[in-house]
């Protein structure tokens, strides 16, 4: 079995190659080999028992965040979908002092679109301080102002989340950031369902044009969903680009695909929240990955 790392610019390899139990890159490839590695699979009746909440907040252990936030400013209420066309979600926000927000602002930059609790982001970040700017996108204030509580009792310097609408404010902030935009993932966006509500979606064509224009060469684009036509919907939009980004499995095919051009892995270590929910109970995660060309 290759390597999946090889498949990946040397500036971004260090972002996937990660914490302890996952130093391997053939770990990274095999998620239930990871899982089961770093938890042992429960029994049968232990395992009814388990909730997928439960494996959410074992998953993210490392990070030891407190749950003072909730305390202190109540809980967070997700309601399930934002409408994103709002006439107050459609202003861009302001771009923000980079040297104020990150330790380092010419540091290589991976945007996180739509990061929900921020947690995903907020572990990678951990794993690489001083090596890579992280940065959130997310629509529900709530939500930012808990990832930015944990950022703070954290420390970190080489993280920051945005309050913002990504497909009116993407452009403007990204392109005013001093270093070289090496990632963007959107995992598990919200699929808004009703046809008429898929112009609600992120992935819209001005907005994949922005990522694509702004991506350094060798730059990379992860998108994963459950929900098979959303994650159609990406691909379609992705593919579109051809001339300028190229799946990963043309580069390498040990970033292995199935037979519908999914990738099996998800390569980035660790596993987004909707995705173990989504995982545990039994959905399948379509994912792809595109290269930006040199
Ligand atoms: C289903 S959740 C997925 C969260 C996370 N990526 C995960 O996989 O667990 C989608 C998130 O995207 C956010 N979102 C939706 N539209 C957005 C937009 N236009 N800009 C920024 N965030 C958005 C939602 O508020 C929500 O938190």
């Amino acid at each position: 079995m290759g390597c999946i790392a090889c498949a990946i610019p040397r500036f971004i390899r260090s972002t996937i190659t990660v914490s302890p139990p996952l130093k391997l890159p053939f770990q990274i490839l095999c998620r239930r080999t990871v899982s089961a590695s770093v938890y042992p699979a429960p029994r049968l009746s232990e395992r009814e028992e388990i909730r997928s909440t439960e494996l959410v907040a074992r998953e993210y252990a490392d990070l030891n965040l407190s749950d003072k936030f909730c305390q202190e400013v109540g809980h967070v209420r997700i309601r399930q979908h934002v409408n994103p066309l709002r006439s107050t979600l459609m202003v861009p926000v302001e771009v923000p002092d980079w040297n104020g927000v990150y330790d380092d602002p010419t540091l290589p930059l991976m945007v996180d679109i739509g990061t929900g609790s921020g947690r995903f982001l907020i572990w990678l970040a951990k794993q690489n301080p001083g090596l890579r700017n992280y940065l959130g996108f997310e629509i529900r204030p709530k939500l930012v102002r808990r990832a930015e509580y944990w950022v703070n009792e954290l420390a970190l310097k080489n993280i920051h989340f945005v309050y913002a609408n990504a497909t009116v404010s993407f452009k403007q902030l990204v392109s005013t950031y001093p270093g070289p935009l090496i990632l963007v993932s959107i995992l598990c966006p919200d699929p808004h369902f009703k046809k008429k509500h898929h112009k609600r979606r992120v992935v819209q064509k001005p907005l994949v044009e922005s990522i694509v224009e702004s991506l350094v060469p060798g730059g990379q684009i992860f998108v994963q969903s459950d929900v098979l036509d959303a994650a159609l919907d990406m691909r379609d939009y992705f593919d579109a680009e051809s001339h300028k980004l190229v799946h990963v499995d043309r580069i390498n095919p040990d970033m292995l695909c199935d037979n519908e051009g999914w990738l099996v892995n998800n390569p980035m270590g660790i596993r987004t929240e909707r995705e173990i929910h989504a995982e545990f109970e039994g959905s399948k995660i379509f994912r792809r990955m595109y290269q930006k060309q040199w």
